[in-house]
């Protein structure tokens, strides 16, 4: 569960990235962020992680604060950012047992999700090359191997779905239904709106740093119009607010 309650961030005094944005993501759920360019998610998403200090308001995941307690907080969670160029210089398998080390997966659990995961992100052949030789869309895909390598109970994910190919993209939408499944929760920025209408139980739509909408899709059309797609509903929420 992450809780974020009346949260602001100002970049250089200027700037209200966002501005006192208060939401409840519950466990078992996976839910969409979603807003245009500039509109305060990555933000948002830093100031969950720890990355960035909120200006106000507080953040709990699984009960833990990000501030007053980072080191239990930071264990709750795991994070894909919009940016996979890090680690360049590791191998991909190095990368990996790096992330398996500081969760603290015993080596048996390790070698069979390794296994596991290099095939069904077809990543096999590549993890004895540096990371500095990967594509975009192979990055994408180690760091999200890097994640469920420790199998958080919370993931969060910022654009994951960008640089992926078809067969990464399904492969990893799979593991979001599969962990929510499992009563984890799941909280991603996206772009692409038909992802969000098949994925998420719920929305959050943000914009210009506010909370549009917080909600099921359901109550999303019976707020505007029932025959409506996310996308005119989005366009619509987005347009003069
Ligand atoms: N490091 C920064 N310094 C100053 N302004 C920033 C910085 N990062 C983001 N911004 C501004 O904050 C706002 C929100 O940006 P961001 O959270 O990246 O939006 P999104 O991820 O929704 O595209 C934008 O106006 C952006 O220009
Ligand atoms: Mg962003």
């Amino acid at each position: 569960m992450i809780n974020i309650q009346n949260v602001t961030k100002v970049y250089n005094g200027k700037v209200k990235a966002v501005d006192n944005i208060s939401l409840s993501i519950e466990d078992g759920q996976i839910v969409g962020f979603i807003g245009p360019n500039g509109a305060g998610k990555t933000t948002t998403l830093k100031m969950i992680t720890g990355i960035l200090n909120t200006d106000t308001g507080n953040i709990t995941l699984n009960g833990f604060d990000i501030r007053k307690d980072p080191i239990m907080a930071k264990k709750q969670f795991g994070f894909v950012p919009d940016n996979p160029d890090i680690f360049l210089r590791l191998k991909g398998l190095e990368y990996l047992n790096l992330m398996a080390d500081i969760y603290e997966v015993d080596s048996e659990s390790r070698r069979q999700r390794i296994t596991d995961l290099a095939k069904l992100f077809e990543m096999d052949h590549a993890l004895n090359d540096k990371i500095l030789s990967y594509s975009h869309g192979m990055r994408q895909k180690i760091v999200v191997m890097g994640v469920l390598v420790h199998d958080p109970k919370i993931w969060i994910l910022d654009e994951p779905l960008t640089g992926l190919d078809p067969q990464s993209a399904f492969a990893l939408k799979e593991m979001m239904r599969k962990v929510a499944q499992e009563g984890k929760t799941v909280f991603f920025s996206t772009h692409v709106l038909e992802v969000a209408e098949k994925l998420c139980h719920k929305v959050a739509i943000i914009n210009k740093g506010h909370i549009a909408f917080f909600g099921t899709l359901e109550e999303l059309k019976k707020d505007y119009h029932p025959n409506m797609s996310l996308e005119e509903i989005f366009l619509e929420v987005t347009k003069n607010a």
